[in-house]
């Protein structure tokens, strides 16, 4: 396999709680990355933090940021991102979307699929990336698998296929029969010790011995109506985001992840071309191109540096090789550029179509950001979402009215949420999906800007960028709503909605007008 070929760059995605930490962990001890369970650390709220690269991060014990995550594994490179535990920072996670070939959900098979779960699956439609579904805690009592099935077809509209499937659940579960290779897995708990595998014929006696008659009689029932009702598992459907094939295991106790990983480095993409404003970029051509889709701030407090995350979409990334910087129309060298595996970073001397690697930054770049070896590339396809939540934000120093405005303007850079300015009163709003947002972002503007600022409350419901054919109704629609109009960071117009009805009723009066829900359109 080429450089290119043998990468796998993906996500692994789930509601909060439903294993995802668990899952990568197992992963990376697979990885050789780790050798014990337990190194890595929850990334959710009220665990000990699991980087400290942000103050608040040790405060609150979120992991804000993304990390990513590499390791060999049989001949592939395969590259893990991290997406932030805490939904406040769903944006990150969509974020990250961007720059993954694929991803596996992981689903609590007690719970089912939860909301965000359905969100991040919206995302992941939209983009038509392939998904593979895992679903863990069989070792609880779990929902009937044919259940299962049928919720995560219905409620993620996505076909579905087992590729493995799970003996009871709970304290009566016994294993998963991995219906992609013909091997019976037989379940023992246990955190590090691999479980016994077994090659049976299922119809033959050999299952009734491991298993008993009774639950082999059942599994022998269960697996005709699996071939009867679901057609044969077809790759290209999986390449092509239509269909997703569903595991069952335990992550904690490390039961069905050797099966999910073997598969999965087996079906799920290499690099996948990347369509830019002016063509589609192949990842095997010959130049380097790539695309920051995320920063982050402060990796070390003494140095104001950022993190500027870089996606390399074709050819080879070289250190210290003169790049154009598409906006600023600059050249830029990195002598210094990264590469992670979970809180330890190395200098690399060369990253391939498919990596991600970190770029030091000094306010340099913007989420979206291109870098070629000249050519004028603009790559699409990173979505701001209309933030849920909205504040003004206002000056609590007069004295620092520059530190806050370069402040404000370097963390929308960051995309750490969004800027809307009124065009009624001049008032700049910011628009989050989170509370929590909010508090970052005051929290950082006093400490990396030295600027204070206030919230004031505001009451809108959704902001929606609007775009008409027809000049003069979108002329006669500003002016009508001249109050609730704003302008993002580019320009654009956006209109601030107040409720779900005066939305509904702007719609159905101006039927010329498009209003979008995301800024990429
Ligand atoms: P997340 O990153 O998706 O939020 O989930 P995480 O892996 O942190 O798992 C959430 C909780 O579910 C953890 O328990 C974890 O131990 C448990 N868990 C994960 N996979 C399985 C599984 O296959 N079976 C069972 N029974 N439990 C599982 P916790 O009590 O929140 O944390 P901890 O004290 O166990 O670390």
């Amino acid at each position: 396999m080429n450089e290119i070929e043998r990468r796998r760059t993906f996500a692994i995605i789930a509601h909060p709680d439903a294993g995802k930490t668990s899952l990568t962990e197992k992963l990376l001890l697979f990885g050789g990355q780790i050798q014990v369970a337990g190194a890595v650390k929850s990334n959710k709220i009220k665990k000990t933090a699991t980087s400290d690269w942000m103050e608040i991060e040790k405060q609150r014990g979120i992991s804000v940021t993304t990390s990513v995550m590499e390791f060999d594994y049989h001949g592939y490179k395969i590259n893990i991102l991290d997406t932030p535990g805490h939904q406040d920072f769903a944006e990150d996670t969509y974020r990250t979307l961007t720059a993954v070939d694929s991803v596996i959900i992981v689903v609590d098979g007690a719970k089912g699929v939860e909301t965000q779960t359905r969100k991040l699956m919206e995302v992941c439609r939209m983009r038509n990336t392939p998904v593979i579904i895992f679903i863990n805690k069989m070792d609880r009592e779990a929902k009937d698998p044919f259940d299962l099935l049928d919720e995560l077809e219905e409620e993620l509209a996505i076909k579905v296929r087992p590729l493995s499937w799970p003996i009871e659940s709970g304290p009566r579960f016994r294993g998963v029969y991995n219906i992609y290779e013909r091997k019976l897995n037989l379940f023992q708990p246990s955190k590090q010790v691999v479980t016994e595998k077994v090659e049976v014929d299922v119809q033959t006696e050999e299952l009734d011995r491991h298993i008993g008659v009774s639950l082999a009689g059942k599994l022998r029932g269960e697996l005709e109506l699996i071939e009867g009702v679901y057609p044969d598992f077809a790759v290209e459907d999986y390449l092509k985001g239509e269909l997703a094939p569903v595991f069952f295991g335990s992550a904690l106790n490390n039961f069905g992840v050797e099966e999910l990983l073997n598969c999965f480095v087996k079906i799920a993409p290499s690099p996948r071309p990347v369509v830019a404003e002016e063509r589609t970029v192949i990842p095997q051509e010959p130049k380097f191109t790539g695309f920051i889709f995320k920063i982050t701030a402060n990796i070390d407090p003494n140095h104001r540096s950022c993190v500027a995350f870089c996606k390399v979409c074709s050819g080879k990334f070289a250190r210290n090789t003169p790049y154009t910087h598409v906006r600023h129309h600059k050249t830029m060298r990195f002598s210094s550029p990264t590469q992670f595996m979970a809180q330890r970073k190395t200098t690399v001397d060369e990253a391939w179509a498919g990596d991600i690697i970190g770029l030091p930054d000094n306010g340099t770049f913007k989420i979206g950001d291109t870098l070629t070896e000249g050519e004028e590339l603009h790559f699409k396809g990173l979505p701001s979402f209309s933030p849920e939540m909205f504040k003004y934000i206002e000056n609590a120093d007069p004295m620092r009215t520059k530190q806050l405005n370069k402040g404000i303007d370097q963390l929308m850079d960051e995309g750490v949420a969004q800027l809307f300015v009124n065009q009624f009163n001049g008032r700049r709003i910011i628009g989050t999906v989170g509370q929590l947002q909010f508090e970052v972002i005051q929290y950082r503007l006093e400490n990396e800007y030295n600027a204070l600022c206030r919230w004031e409350p505001v009451s809108l419901y959704k902001a929606c960028w609007i775009e008409s054919d027809d000049a003069a109704e979108l002329e006669a629609f500003k002016k009508r709503k001249y109050q609730y109009m704003a302008k993002d960071r580019d320009g654009r117009d956006v209109f601030l909605a107040d409720s779900s009805y005066v939305l509904q009723m702007a719609q159905m009066d101006f039927k010329h007008i498009r209003f979008h829900f995301t800024s990429e359109f």
